[in-house]
């Protein structure tokens, strides 16, 4: 039995609807057992119906792997998504995290506006704790198609939410959420099943 947390930060729902996408993935796999969790949000005016309960910090040590989901905010990860992380000093000190697996998935705005850099400045943080990063592979070839404007990178799925946030992740968009979640749960079984 392998553990996996799905930890998220959505202000407008579509980084909630692609941690719902990740989960389903990640349930595919025999032995994997998934929680859906949220970061704690102070900002007034976001998405209030979100299901996904709130996580506390201490809980991370609970799991094998831990996907991350955030929205960008200026080419980085949310300050709700790193206030939750500046809380985890006391696992690091303790060494807590060290050989989990870790993954992170994102949002933007616009096509070029930070999906990449969001994903890949996540990355140092899970590096000083240790864990091992996992992204998305080529064979999730979804990523490679011209076919449609659409988010995902060999960094992790992503999807274009809009000026306005008026567009919701696409089909293939939740589709690469799903196949990054089975994709992780896959390699945290193999690690710790
Ligand atoms: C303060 C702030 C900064 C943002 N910076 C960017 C940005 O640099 N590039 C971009 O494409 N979108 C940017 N956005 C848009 C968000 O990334 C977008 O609202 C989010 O991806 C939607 O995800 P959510 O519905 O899960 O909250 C920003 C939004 C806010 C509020």
């Amino acid at each position: 039995m392998a553990k996996i947390l799905v930890l998220y930060h959505s202000f407008y729902g579509h980084i909630e609807a692609m941690a719902e996408a990740v989960a389903k993935g990640a349930r595919e796999v025999p032995g994997a057992q998934v929680d859906l969790k949220r970061v704690p949000d102070p900002v007034p005016g976001g998405k209030a119906d979100q299901a996904a309960p709130i996580a506390k910090p201490e809980e991370l040590v609970n799991y094998d792997a831990i996907i991350f989901g955030t929205p960008t905010r200026f080419g980085n990860m949310t300050g709700q998504m790193r206030n939750f992380l500046d809380q985890t000093g006391g696992l690091w000190a303790q060494g807590k995290l060290i050989g989990k697996v870790g993954s992170v998935f994102t949002s933007s705005a616009t096509q070029h506006g930070g999906q990449e850099s969001t994903i890949l400045t996540f990355h140092p943080t899970l590096l000083h704790h240790g864990m091992v990063v996992v992204g998305l592979p080529y064979s999730e070839a979804r990523q490679m198609g011209l076919d449609e404007i659409k988010g995902g990178s060999p960094y992790g799925a992503s999807t274009i939410a809009g000026g306005s946030g008026e567009r919701m992740p696409s089909e293939q968009e939740l589709g690469m959420a799903a196949f990054q979640g089975k994709h992780v749960a896959q390699i945290a079984t193999k690690l710790f099943g």
